[in-house]
């Protein structure tokens, strides 16, 4: 997305409001963020360069496109809410590529965090940026706190080691055998959940979260399939990472547990209740529908 936005921007005007999402989540990105040359030095830097360049910061977009649903909520909480939730992202992605875990040199494109800085910084960058992101949400502006208050709650969970993030990657830590889908609600969809119920949160819309979770559930779920697919089937120069590291490692990946084709048949039943819970694309939902194709498409098929 990140490369399909700004040749198209004036054009379609879907396109225009991820671009637009993108640029706001990154200036508030850059605003909790310490800056590189403030001490130590050294570790701001690796944590600036696990932030940005970014992908395609699918979950904050998430977030923003949902709050835009109703009145957009308060620009500061949406602001708040989509970098924490990036924040935890980018954490999860710098402890992955350690060689304790994927063991993989590359990400976005260039050399992963601990190829450049070394473990320990790396280790140090993960938990920084975990902080970061509750630090972030503690922030608002006392007019804010009660509902900072729930959204702290509600990404702790999404991160910790029962329901959300830490918990997915221990599973592979774990001696027994892991379902697979259970494996992808922890790892992956607990982050996306979060950011859609989020998005609905900032804005009151309290009767609607628990179908926003749930929508952001079937979005994580199919997003970490097609990383599965292109894990198997996808080239390192498209995706700016190795692939192949599911197999290496015996991971449990989806189109490796079965055949790639039921792993797209699985993909798009997920994509049907996407569709079913979203209804049609209308002038009002046509970007949150671009961005779940975008993100759930695999990058060969
Ligand atoms: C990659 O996530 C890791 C998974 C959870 C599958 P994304 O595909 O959202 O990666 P970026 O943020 O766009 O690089
Ligand atoms: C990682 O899943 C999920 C995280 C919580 C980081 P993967 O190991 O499949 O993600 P990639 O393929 O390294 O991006
Ligand atoms: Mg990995
Ligand atoms: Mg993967």
């Amino acid at each position: 997305m990140s490369q399909l936005a700004a040749p198209n921007a004036g054009l379609n005007p879907a396109v225009k409001i991820l671009s637009d999402g993108q640029a706001f989540v990154e200036e508030w990105l850059r605003r909790v963020l310490p800056a590189c040359e403030t001490p130590p030095a050294r570790l701001h830097q690796a944590m600036h360069d696990a932030v940005f360049p970014g992908g395609r910061r699918a979950r904050p977009l998430l977030c923003r496109l949902i709050a835009e649903r109703y009145d957009g909520g308060d620009s500061e909480l949406v602001g708040r809410m989509s970098a924490a939730v990036e924040l935890v992202h980018c954490a999860s992605l710098v402890q992955d590529d350690l060689p304790c875990f994927d063991d993989a040199e590359m990400r976005r494109g260039r050399p992963a965090c601990h190829v450049v800085y070394g473990q320990a910084t790396a280790i140090l960058v993960g938990d920084a940026l975990l902080t970061l992101a509750f630090e972030t949400l503690s922030n608002v502006p006392s007019r804010l706190g009660t509902v900072a208050f729930r959204l702290i709650g509600l990404l702790t969970s999404a991160t910790g080691s029962s329901n959300g993030v830490i918990g997915g990657q221990a599973l592979e830590l774990e001696p027994l055998p892991i379902e697979i889908g259970h494996y992808h609600r922890h790892k992956t969809a607990a982050l996306f959940r979060a950011a859609a119920a989020g998005g609905a949160i900032c804005c009151g819309a309290e009767n609607d979260v628990a179908r926003w979770a749930r929508l952001g559930e079937l979005i994580g779920c199919a997003l970490q399939i097609r990383d599965d697919l292109d894990d198997v089937t996808g080239h390192q120069t498209d995706l700016g990472k190795p692939i192949g590291r599911d197999a290496a490692l015996g991971r449990p990946n989806m189109a490796l547990r079965g055949s790639p084709e039921e792993a797209h048949a699985m993909r798009k039943a997920l994509l049907d209740g996407v569709r079913e819970l979203l209804g049609p694309a209308t002038p009002g939902s046509e970007a949150l529908h671009l961005l779940i194709e975008e993100v759930t498409r695999p990058s060969r098929v």
